[in-house]
C-alpha cells in the first residue's frame, strides 16, 4: 500500500513513527508537507501537485495537521479524499473536533457528558452568563489553548469576572467551565483506533497545579481505564467522525466527562506510557481500509 503522512516536520517523533510502523509493515510511506501541496479544482477533476510533480497512486492518507495550519491543511486532505484517498480521520471530523464550542455542542447532543461550559460574546451579560454556569471556582479556557497554556482557574466570582473582561480587551475567544475538584488534578488520555480504546494513560498534576498537561510539569503512567471511560470514548470519537483520536477524560463524581478530543494525538507519550505499539495499530487500520469519503462526481455534460 502506497501511504503518505500529512505532517509538517519528518523529524517529529510521531511522523517518524507512523513512517517506521508502515515501513516494518510492508508499505511504502511518504510524508507530506500540507503546505507545500497544491491543488487543482476543476468540475468532476481533482489534481495535487507536490514540488514540482503530480502526486497519484496514494491509496491512504495519515494527516498530522498542526492546529496552525488546520485551514489549509484540511483542504489538502479533502483535495486528497475527492481523489478517491482512504484516511482515517476525514477533513471534517477534523474541523469538528478543532471547533471546540462545535465539538461540545455535538458531543453534548449526543449525551455525551462534559463539564458544563457557558460561553457568550458581550461584556454586559458577563454576570448572567457566569450565574448560568453556577458557583465559583471556574476554569476559563481560551479556545485556542494547548499544553495547558490558556487555561486558568478563577476561585472566586471577582477573579471570574476580572479574568473575562481582561480577555475580552484582548479579543480573545474562551469558554468558561465549571470545576471538577474531585479529579485532583488528573486525567485520562484514552487513545481510540478504530472502535477500540487501544492505550490509556493516566497524567498527574504536579502539587499545588490543576492542570495535568505533560509541559506543565505532569506526569503519565499507562492505565487500563474502565468500561464507562471507553465506552465514553469511542462514542465520543464517532461522533465527530473520526478513526483515530486522544480523548481526555477528567473523573468525576458523576462519571467520566470529556474535556477535548484531539484528532492529531501525539504518539511518544502514550507509546511511553502503555509501552505499546501505537503507531502499528494506526496503520494496521489504516491499511484494513478505513472507509473512503465518497469521491463527489461532477455533473456530465449533456
Ligand atoms: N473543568 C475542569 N476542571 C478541572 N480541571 C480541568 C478542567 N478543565 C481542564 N482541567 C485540567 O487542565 C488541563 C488542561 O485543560 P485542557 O485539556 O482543556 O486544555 P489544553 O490542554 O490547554 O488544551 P487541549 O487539550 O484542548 O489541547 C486538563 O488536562 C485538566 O487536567
Ligand atoms: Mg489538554
Amino acid at each position: 500500500m502506497k501511504l503518505a503522512i500529512l505532517s509538517r516536520n519528518t523529524s517529529l517523533y510521531s511522523t517518524r513513527r507512523l513512517v517506521e510502523a508502515a515501513r516494518e509493515q510492508g508499505h511504502t510511506a511518504r510524508v507530506l508537507d500540507p503546505l507545500r501541496c497544491y491543488m487543482r479544482i476543476a468540475c468532476g477533476d481533482f489534481a495535487m501537485h507536490y514540488k514540482g510533480r503530480p502526486l497519484t497512486g496514494v491509496d491512504a492518507v495519515i494527516p498530522r495537521i498542526g492546529a496552525s495550519v488546520t485551514r489549509y491543511g484540511t483542504a489538502v486532505l479533502r483535495q486528497f479524499e475527492l481523489m478517491g484517498t482512504c484516511t482515517p480521520n476525514p477533513s471534517d471530523a477534523i474541523l469538528r473536533a478543532r471547533d471546540k464550542l462545535r465539538a461540545h455542542q455535538l458531543l453534548a447532543a449526543e449525551g455525551i457528558h462534559m463539564p458544563i461550559t457557558v460561553f457568550g460574546d458581550n461584556p454586559d451579560d458577563t454576570g448572567d452568563l457566569l450565574r448560568l454556569l453556577g458557583a465559583s471556582p471556574h476554569v476559563i479556557k481560551l479556545t485556542e489553548s494547548s499544553q495547558g497554556t490558556g487555561v486558568i482557574l478563577a476561585e472566586k466570582p471577582s477573579a471570574s469576572r476580572g479574568i473575562i473582561e481582561a480577555l475580552r480587551g484582548l479579543y480573545a475567544n474562551f469558554i468558561v467551565q465549571e470545576f471538577i475538584a474531585e479529579a485532583k488534578g488528573a486525567d485520562v488520555r484514552c487513545f481510540v483506533v478504530g472502535d477500540r480504546v487501544i492505550a490509556a494513560m493516566r497524567r498527574q498534576a504536579p502539587a499545588g497545579e490543576f492542570r495535568s498537561n505533560l509541559h506543565r510539569g505532569g506526569t503519565a503512567v499507562g492505565v487500563k481505564p474502565s468500561a464507562d471511560e471507553c465506552e465514553v470514548a469511542i462514542r465520543a470519537t464517532r461522533v465527530l467522525g473520526l478513526g483515530v483520536a486522544g480523548v481526555d477524560l477528567i473523573r468525576s463524581d458523576r462519571g467520566p466527562l470529556v474535556l477535548e478530543v484531539n484528532a492529531s494525538p501525539g504518539l511518544e507519550g502514550i507509546e511511553t506510557a502503555s509501552k505499546k505499539d501505537i503507531a502499528g495499530e494506526i496503520v494496521r487500520f489504516v491499511a484494513g481500509g478505513c472507509t473512503p469519503v465518497k469521491a463527489v462526481r461532477g455533473r456530465r455534460k449533456k
